[in-house]
């Protein structure tokens, strides 16, 4: 009730309000980068950062359930990743099964939906069973939509749309002709999703690095110099309130 509280003087406080003529994104997307720079400035091991990123990436979760977010996709292990040091890469294949287990409890009374996107080869039979009971467990839960994106590579994502459809012209399901921006849209993780409207990679990096690059073509971007485990409620607010200055002409004048 305290942390209720808390939240509503600091949602409402001068700098965090929204004016009656701004709005939600209806899908933010998140580069969580920065985590291995967080902890070696304090002497820590890259895993300390990722650590913290979970705690923030929690943090971040029940800000957007509270004030109404409806999808949020965040990037926690692309297919690129599996090239750093074994330990690190299994840290995080430990960090996401933690992060599983406890979700249940750590987002009690938020309604959030969870979703895994991406590839499940190479996850180990533990993780996909875990993802499985998260997403069963959550499948009927109509608040904010998590998705995890981990093992996910947006040209990935794209070579097994373009598979998935050739076997269906090939099966005689559909023709050549019948392939379009919607049908793509559809064999894509992010089915039935809307596409991402703001973008949003703290840390100072300005690439889209292989995330949702079908999704985010006319996504707003937002960068910040701010490593995501120091990423706090007010850094969304600000990309919010950017993303509401932005003129979106989505290729017309
Ligand atoms: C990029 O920062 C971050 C990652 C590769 C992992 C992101 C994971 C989390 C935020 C933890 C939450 C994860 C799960 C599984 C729920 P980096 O390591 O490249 O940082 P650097 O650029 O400073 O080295």
């Amino acid at each position: 009730m305290e942390e209720l509280i808390l939240f509503r003087i600091d949602w409402f406080g001068k700098n965090n309000l929204l004016s009656k003529k701004e709005r939600l994104p209806g899908h933010i997307a998140i580069i969580m980068d920065g985590n291995g720079r967080w902890a070696q400035k304090r002497g820590l091991p890259r895993t300390a950062g990722h650590r913290e990123g979970a705690r923030t990436l929690n943090r971040i979760v029940k800000y957007c359930s509270t004030i109404g977010i409806k999808y949020l996709t965040v990037y926690a292990f692309s297919t690129e990743n599996w090239s750093r040091p074994k330990s690190e890469v299994d840290a995080l294949m430990e960090l996401l099964k933690e992060y599983l287990d406890k979700a249940d409890k750590e987002l009690e009374g938020h309604d959030v939906k969870i979703n895994v996107l991406g590839s499940s080869e190479r996850l180990s039979e533990d993780l996909k069973k875990k993802i499985s009971n998260v997403v069963e467990k959550t499948a009927n839960n109509k608040g904010l939509v998590l998705n995890v994106a981990f093992n996910y590579g947006g040209r990935d994502e794209i070579v097994n749309a373009v598979r998935k459809i050739a076997q269906d012209v090939k099966n005689g399901n559909i023709k050549i002709q019948d392939i379009n921006e919607s049908l793509v849209s559809k064999k894509l993780y992010t089915a039935g999703m809307p596409d991402p409207e703001l973008v949003i990679r703290p840390s100072g990096e300005k690439r889209i690095s292989n995330f949702l690059i079908w999704q985010s073509s006319y996504a707003e971007l937002w960068y910040s110099n701010v490593l995501w485990p120091d990423f706090k409620e007010k850094h969304l607010m600000q990309a919010i309130k950017d993303f509401n200055k932005r003129h979106r002409r989505f290729g017309g004048i």
